[in-house]
């Protein structure tokens, strides 16, 4: 047996082990130190972490963190944006595609894919562009921490096909979701 089995996941536990760690002077190392600790077992994970009823669920926000559980369905992806603070992705089921892009003569081209399965940790930087898709028959589900608080920081959305950035607003999102 896993050494890890002797501890459930403790979804507040984490939560309280981020809040320490972004206040450290060496949050992103400690952050992701954490995350990779905590999706060492993702089954674990995914035999104690709650039932949200929302595919995207704010679970914690404050002026240094945000931490998110984010569930894609297949065939429903996320438009390409930016976060403007760092990222830290951890996976327990399902697969999620992330898809890079570089910024090119106001538009963005498309530069890598990362795709993620349980147990797999991914950093990205506070100038990342990605958008986000489920890769498998089943939905990803995983938890997505931020080096601030996402709600509250102006960021961008964009088109690839028109090759326009945007204010990231709900609207702006819908549309684009829509497209
Ligand atoms: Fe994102």
């Amino acid at each position: 047996m896993a050494q890890t089995e002797d501890t459930a996941f403790d979804l507040e536990a984490l939560v309280a082990e981020l809040k320490s760690a972004s206040r450290s002077g060496n949050a992103a190392t400690e952050m992701r130190s954490i995350m990779d600790q905590a999706f060492s077992d993702p089954e674990n994970v995914a035999r104690h972490i709650p039932e949200f009823a929302e595919d995207d669920t704010v679970i914690y926000e404050d002026d240094h963190l945000s931490i998110w559980h984010c569930r894609f369905q297949p065939g429903d992806p996320v438009p390409p944006h930016d976060h403007q603070v760092s990222a830290i992705i951890g996976i327990y089921a399902g697969v999620e595609r992330n898809a890079f892009y570089k910024s090119n003569d106001g538009g963005i081209e498309h530069s890598s894919d990362v795709m993620l399965g349980p147990g797999e940790v991914l950093s990205i930087g506070p100038s990342a562009i990605h958008s986000v898709e489920c890769a498998s028959e089943e939905p990803s589900c995983g938890i997505h921490v931020y080096g601030g608080p996402l709600t509250r920081i102006e960021r961008n959305l964009f088109d690839l096909e028109a090759g326009e950035r945007m204010a990231f607003t709900d609207e702006a999102y819908e549309r684009l979701k829509g497209a």
